[in-house]
């Protein structure tokens, strides 16, 4: 099967709501000429929201698969839209959280602007013209091309392996085929990803392209606010429970089996998650209270037993954000608590109990 593709970001956007947007640019961004104090607010901002994944100065990988943003092959080609939509929807499914207010994240829409503004800073240079792209390939081809060449670091389906997903739908619908297909031939520099101008021709470059779009679903935006939080009252799940014996990992990690007994049986525990609240309200364990990694547990202090009562920390990154948690508490005299080791997205994976507040996003129809 041959297709040839033709897209503009404008198409791609269909779905998200994100208005126009103009994909094809060789000008400056806008964000680029923002005020040195934007610039500096920005940073300001990045390192309390971001730095803890994407390193200090965005060099990427603090957190397992949290890309260099401040790469220059990646400033150049993405636009200020991708950027700002990955920050306020995130990437539903990926330790990437919704920051954006209207998901119920921390950021209103001038802290995006200004992160953005942070993150140009390390590459002003105008942006390429790369969205408007006509790509003449085989996706089956492509897949195969995948296989050998990507999956490795990218997982078979897209999923994200030892490198970000490919597949996930947020992702999909605001990157162009040329914002794609330029990645693939030049990598990223100081990256792992590797520069495949060289290894494929450019028919296999648009092929692999076109494979990955292939898993393009359409994206509804989530409810913007769900469900009620629970009080300080509720933050001990079984009050009346007995305590478990957990033994860690490293005096630090508790596995997640552990933790699901626990709560099969019943026990007094605290479970803390360390995500954004956009996070918490998709799913959670039954039971968990919000205490998202930026914010300071000094707020929740008065209400944590001080008898040896587990307090278990638990994020997706899967160690980042619930290790700083960990970290201040034990600082202010909780010795017994600890990290879920496997992080949430093995505890879901593995069918343990979660609950949701917010409406899911719709499930990829597969078109
Ligand atoms: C808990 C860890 C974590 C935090 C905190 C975090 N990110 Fe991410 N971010 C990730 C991961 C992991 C990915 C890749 C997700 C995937 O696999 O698709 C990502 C992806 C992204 C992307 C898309 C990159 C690309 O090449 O497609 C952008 C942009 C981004 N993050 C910006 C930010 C900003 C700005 C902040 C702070 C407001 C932030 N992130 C906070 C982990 C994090
Ligand atoms: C050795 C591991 C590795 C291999 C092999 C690899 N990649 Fe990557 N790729 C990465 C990493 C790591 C990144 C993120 C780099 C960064 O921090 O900007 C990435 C980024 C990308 C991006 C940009 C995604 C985004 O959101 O910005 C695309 C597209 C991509 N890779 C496609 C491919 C394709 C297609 C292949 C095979 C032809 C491939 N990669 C092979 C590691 C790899």
């Amino acid at each position: 099967m041959r297709s040839a593709v033709r897209t503009t970001c404008a198409l791609l956007l269909v779905g998200l709501g994100a208005g126009a947007a103009s994909c094809a640019s060789t000008q400056k961004p806008p964000s680029a000429a923002a005020s040195p104090e934007e610039v500096s607010r920005g940073k300001v901002l990045y390192d309390r929201y971001c730095a803890l994944c994407h390193g200090a100065d965005a060099v990427g990988y603090a957190a397992d698969n949290a890309s260099q943003l401040r790469n220059s092959t990646f400033l150049r080609t993405a636009t200020d839209e991708f950027l700002k939509l990955a920050i306020d929807r995130g990437r539903p499914g990926t330790p990437m959280s919704a920051f954006g207010k209207a998901h119920s994240g921390p950021l209103a829409h001038g802290d995006i602007d200004r992160i953005v503004a942070y993150l140009r800073s390390f590459d002003p240079s105008p942006l390429l013209d790369v969205h408007e792209l006509r790509l003449d390939g085989d996706p089956e081809r492509g897949a195969a091309t995948y296989q050998e060449h990507c999956a490795e670091c990218h997982g078979k389906s897209g999923e994200g392996k030892t490198a970000l997903s490919l597949a996930n739908p947020t992702f999909l619908a605001t990157a162009s085929n040329g914002f794609i297909r330029y990645a693939i031939e030049h990598g990223r520099p100081g990256t792992p990803m590797p520069a495949f101008g060289k290894k494929l021709t450019a028919e296999q470059l648009d092929d692999v392209t076109l494979a990955i779009r292939r898993w393009a679903r359409s994206v509804q935006p989530g409810a913007a606010t769900a469900g009620a939080l629970p009080s300080l009252a509720q933050l001990i799940v079984n009050p009346s429970g007995p305590k478990p014996k957990f033994s860690l990992r490293d005096d630090r990690f508790v596995a997640a089996a552990d933790v699901a007994a626990a709560l099969r049986a019943g026990s007094r525990i605290v479970l803390l998650d360390a995500r954004p609240l956009s996070d918490w309200h998709r799913g959670h364990i039954p039971g968990a209270y919000p205490m998202p990694f930026y914010d300071e547990v000094d707020t929740i202090l008065d209400a944590l037993p001080r008898d040896g009562t587990f307090i278990v920390a638990y994020c997706a990154c899967p160690h980042a954000a619930s290790g700083k948690v960990v970290d201040a508490l034990r600082e202010r005299g909780f010795a017994s608590s600890a990290v879920l080791d496997e992080g949430i997205k093995v505890w879901e994976d593995r069918g343990y109990p979660m609950k949701a507040t917010a409406a899911a996003p719709a499930k990829a129809a597969v078109p």
